[in-house]
């Protein structure tokens, strides 16, 4: 099944990890795909790997960053039907202990970074009286642990963004969702666990068994469903889904 032959697919963060995933899932299914990361040589590495995909060097939480890549895109390709706003860091610490440095970069790339997303490509979709916004929002928006205060704050406020955008543009036939991810196993995973592990004294991979042993199906997620789940949300069977944020963490959280 052919479901994005044609389309033009952004995703940010694509380099590595879930928008990798992404990026492979929506290319396999016929869709050109615009790689936008941080992280050039990874970004080419990805788009290079792909049968329609194009690399573009982007800070997220820069304003001009953000519209330039949207401006190659188009000037590539003319349209941009799907945007996967998923380029996020992640930095966990006991509230006495969060830097307002690490708070500020978590909530530059993960929430002012995705409303930066949404604005660059709003204009065109509207345009185009047609396209798809899914935001890449974690279980961490919907409940909160110890330690995660900039991050849990980053996710929520990814939901309330996700609303109003899919308020906006739903009359012009732009649909705007979020995934809640609980965890799957990605070099952001990794190193949450080594630092876990270091501060327990742990041997290295302790605290991802832990989360898998705790998880109501024994496991982590993979990138894989998680992307199966993305693109899903992007198609147009779901078109008439709008201002949800849809859980994918294996039954974690339950509400
Ligand atoms: N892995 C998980 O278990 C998990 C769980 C819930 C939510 N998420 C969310 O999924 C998304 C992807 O996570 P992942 O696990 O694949 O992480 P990852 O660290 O493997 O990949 C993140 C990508 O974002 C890019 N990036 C970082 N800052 C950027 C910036 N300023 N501009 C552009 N690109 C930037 C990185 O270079 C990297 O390629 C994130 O938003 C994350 O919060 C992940």
């Amino acid at each position: 099944m052919q479901r994005f032959q044609d389309n033009v697919i952004v995703i940010t963060g694509g380099a590595r990890g879930i928008g990798k995933a992404c990026a492979e899932r929506f290319a396999a299914e016929g869709g050109r795909v615009a790689v936008l990361d941080i992280d050039e040589a990874a970004a080419m590495s990805t788009a290079e790997a792909l049968d329609n995909g194009l690399a573009i060097q982007c800070d997220v939480t820069d304003r001009d960053s953000v519209q330039g890549a949207i401006e190659a895109v188009l000037e590539a390709w003319g349209r941009v039907d799907v945007l996967v706003a998923n380029a996020g860091v992640y930095r966990g610490a006991p509230l006495p202990e969060v830097s307002l440095e690490d708070w500020r970069l978590v909530l530059a790339v993960n929430l002012t970074g995705v409303m930066l997303s949404c604005q660059a490509v709003a204009p065109t979709m509207m345009q185009q009286a047609g396209g798809s916004i899914v935001i890449m929002s974690s279980m961490g928006g919907k409940t909160s642990w110890p330690a995660t205060a900039a991050y849990s704050a980053s996710k929520s406020g990814e939901l309330g963004l996700m609303r109003s955008v899919a308020q906006e543009l739903g009359p012009h036939n732009v649909n705007c969702n979020a995934v809640c991810l609980g965890h799957a196993d990605t070099e952001m995973m990794r190193a949450v666990d080594v630092r876990i592990c270091e501060e327990n004294g742990w041997e290295p991979g302790t605290y991802l068994q832990q989360l898998a042993e705790t998880n109501p199906m024994k496991r982590l997620g993979t990138v894989e469903e998680t992307a199966a789940l993305i693109t899903f949300l992007a198609s147009e069977e779901a078109r008439y889904i709008n201002g949800q944020a849809i859980e994918i963490d294996g039954g974690l959280l339950m509400c």
